[in-house]
């Protein structure tokens, strides 16, 4: 290339990138896209407040079973709403048509609530709960705890449409609740960021699998010891106030019975 040709394409780079700057990011052009985002981020923001909802509904039932029995069967909880790169390409993998409509009917978990529990046995009994509130509608339970997936993945699903309450009305929005076990979320959690390795030779890839599988059979394992350990102390708890109750009332009707015998006396 001689010099006249250089300069010759360095003003028409220099021509372009202007012309570029100056109609796309022209006021008219901005306010298009943002005046046409402004219905996605309404959407988005309607399945922040649905995620806002179902989480203050399990603050609630935790807050209500310390008070009640003493006991947190909450340890943590999660939520967040898919960002629009994983809904265009969920989109895409499940060949959705552009419309709202559709996205809301098709996409279950744009908003998600991750409730982490120290037990089994309280996943259950939350889930009873939640779901016992008249303003949540079940549309899916996934019992992924009773039916591990074939990764090991186990967790309890409920898809669940909640109301919220905008100024002029009523809207339903679905959300997608996950209560796990703080094992299950570390397995989980985990299995998730070891998954999205690349480079890594297919058996050595079938080898990792295998050995998470069975790290989630034991950690399976571990949660039905500690529930039973819990049962144990509970029980073994509760046999002992009783003991010491029955004592105690042995005692009353003993003294009763001398005070009653010593005014007889006299
Ligand atoms: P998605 O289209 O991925 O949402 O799947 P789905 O609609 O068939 O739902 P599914 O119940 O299978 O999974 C929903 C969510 O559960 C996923 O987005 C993950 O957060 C979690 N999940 C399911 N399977 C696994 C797994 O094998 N490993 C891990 N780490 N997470 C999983
Ligand atoms: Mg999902």
């Amino acid at each position: 290339m001689n010099y006249l040709e250089q300069q010759t394409e360095q003003l028409l780079e220099q021509r372009t990138e202007k012309f570029i700057k100056d109609s796309l990011f022209s006021d008219e052009v901005l306010d298009m896209i943002s005046e046409n985002m402004r219905p996605i981020d309404t959407l988005m923001s309607y399945y922040k407040c649905a995620s806002m909802e179902v989480e203050t509904k399990f603050k609630v039932l935790n807050e209500q079973f310390s008070l009640k029995y003493d006991c947190n069967p909450i340890e943590s909880i999660k939520t967040r709403i898919k960002s629009m790169d994983s809904i265009l390409k969920k989109i895409r993998r499940k060949n959705i048509p552009l419309s709202f409509e559709a996205i809301e009917n098709e996409i279950r978990d744009i908003a998600g609530v991750r409730v982490i529990c120290s037990f089994i046995e309280d996943i259950y009994m939350l889930a009873d709960c939640f779901l016992a509130q008249d303003d949540i509608t079940l549309i899916e339970i996934k019992d992924y705890i009773k039916n591990p997936k074939p990764s090991g993945y186990r967790s309890l699903h409920l898809i669940v449409e909640v109301p919220i309450f905008l100024h002029n009305e009523k809207r339903p929005m679905k959300v997608e609740v996950q209560i796990r076990t703080l094992a299950m979320d570390l397995w989980a959690s985990q299995e998730h960021k070891l998954r999205y390795k690349k480079n890594i030779p297919e058996d050595e890839q079938e080898n990792i699998s295998a050995e998470l599988a069975d790290c989630a059979e034991i950690i399976a394992s571990i949660d039905r010891r500690m529930e039973n350990l819990r049962t144990r102390m509970k029980s073994s708890e509760y046999m002992e106030k009783a003991k010491k109750s029955s004592k105690n009332i042995g005692d009353l009707i003993r003294n009763g019975l001398k005070n009653t015998i010593g005014v007889n006396k006299y």
